[in-house]
């Protein structure tokens, strides 16, 4: 099929390179002309695993290629995805204008049958107002609107979309359902399930599922706090639940609040649409104040550790992305631990494997940035662990205690035995454990 996708930010990059990499023929749109130069040139803006090997293979051979031209996208594509940002506004809510811009510069353009697709989280009604922006200019038979949500996560994007446990597709045409449903039908032949709806259902199942699994982050991180308080181990009590099918194993792990561009963003957007609807959803309340007062958990555990000297000490933090595999640090834990820090006078030493571009563009030459794990405990007080990456999750640890100070870990992330490590000497705190 052939299919335009404009916006070329996460979701938009992603989901052209995967719809290229089943055969489609796939042309990106965007307003940037310089990353559209750079990706014509191979580069691929983002990182994101095995991205670049589909990226490379799908404009080699022709089925992925880049464009400033809107114009040139609805001449050729049967589907048209808007994958646009939706920044939050001063109300909190999402901001519709590139969107509706979008929408309002096809209404002009399109002059035969085209399916347009919201492919970014938008609020309940926004299927409706693209409707409405596009009737303007064209007649009603020349389109179709289609809520189609996405489900991929950061660091494991392109499997996810590659293999979703299923597809929503919220739609009001037989026409358009058919089109979707074949575009679609290469990325389900495990049997999963394509699901069609009404538009405002499909987009209220983004909303519901970020914000459920948001729910049992902030649940559970409630669990692992009341786990240190009454002398239980919270890995224990997560298995114990996890293997109830009903509850299942995934996503039960406490730490230090969920963060990223989308939990945070999706449950205030769903707090307000109730609002506006003058409902009160009490559950996303205490979601986002649990998961606010939870960022802190790590900062809280050095501050009682170490009480008033945490001024002079100097604090490493391994991990500073919201999660592996990812350079994303929006609304990232560690940075909340290192505002704390500063504010106490702290030295605060880093490493990520990915993330220390981004961070070093926010605090500059006010922490040290560090080659490695080991460079950056070297005479520190303490390490506390921010980011569950595969490298720390075995690491040296005789190595480790001869460059602390003293050999103190608070890990965020529970990514070690906690009697193995205290049996090598360790003073170490992690979430919901025993010491
Ligand atoms: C999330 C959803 O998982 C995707 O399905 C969705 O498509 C995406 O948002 C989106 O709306 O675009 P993502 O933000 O990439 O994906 O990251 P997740 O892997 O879901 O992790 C989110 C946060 O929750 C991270 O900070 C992570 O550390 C935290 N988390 C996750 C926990 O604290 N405990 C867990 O058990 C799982």
């Amino acid at each position: 099929m052939k299919i335009a996708v404009i916006g070329t930010g996460y979701v938009g990059l992603v989901s052209g390179t995967c719809f290229a990499e089943t055969g489609n023929s796939v042309l990106c749109v965007d307003i940037d002309a310089a990353k559209v130069d750079k990706m014509r040139n191979g580069e691929v803006p983002i990182y994101e695993p095995d991205l670049d090997v589909l990226f490379e293979r799908n404009q080699r051979q022709g089925r992925l290629s880049f464009t400033t031209d809107l114009q040139e996208a609805v001449d050729m594509a049967e589907i048209i995805f808007l994958a646009l940002p939706t920044p939050p506004g001063e109300d909190g809510q999402a901001d519709l204008k590139y969107i509706l811009g979008v929408a309002s510069q096809l209404s002009k353009m399109i002059n035969r049958y085209t399916v347009i697709v919201d492919k970014s989280t938008v609020p309940v009604g926004t299927a409706e107002k693209v409707r409405a922006v596009l009737g303007e200019h064209l007649d009603e038979t020349l389109f179709d609107v289609v809520s189609n949500p996405e489900f991929l996560r950061e660091g494991v994007a392109v499997d996810d979309f590659l293999k979703p446990d299923r597809v929503v597709i919220g739609v009001d045409s037989k026409r358009a359902a058919d089109m979707m449903q074949r575009l679609y039908e290469p990325f389900v032949r495990s049997g999963n399930p394509i699901i069609i709806m009404d538009l405002r259902s499909a987009e209220m199942t983004k909303y519901a599922a970020n914000s459920y699994l948001a729910t049992r982050i902030s649940f559970m991180n409630e669990i692992a706090n009341l786990c240190e308080q009454v002398g239980a181990d919270v890995d224990a009590v997560r298995k114990g639940m996890g293997s109830d099918t009903r509850i299942g194993k995934r996503f039960l792990f406490p730490g230090v609040g969920y963060g990223g561009s989308c939990f945070p963003k999706d449950v205030q957007a769903l707090a307000h649409t109730s609002d506006q609807y003058g409902y009160s959803f009490k559950i996303l309340d205490a979601v986002m104040d649990v998961n606010t007062r939870q960022r802190f958990r790590v900062a809280d555990k050095l501050e009682a550790h170490f009480g008033d000297e945490i001024g002079g000490k100097t604090i490493a933090l391994w991990g500073l992305a919201f999660k592996p595999n990812t350079d994303d640090i929006r609304e990232a834990p560690a940075l909340y631990t290192i505002d704390r820090l500063l504010k106490a006078g702290t030295n605060v030493r880093v490493f990520d494997p990915e993330a220390m571009g981004n961070v070093r563009k926010i605090y500059g030459d006010k922490i040290t940035f560090c080659e490695d794990q080991y460079e950056a405990i070297r005479n520190a007080d303490c390490l506390a662990i921010m980011t569950e990456w595969s490298m720390f999750r075995t690491p040296d640890f005789n190595h480790m205690k001869s460059l602390l100070k003293d050999p103190v870990v608070i890990d965020g992330r529970n990514l070690y035995d906690v009697q193995r490590m205290l049996e090598n000497g360790f003073q170490y705190e992690s979430i919901g454990r025993k010491p």
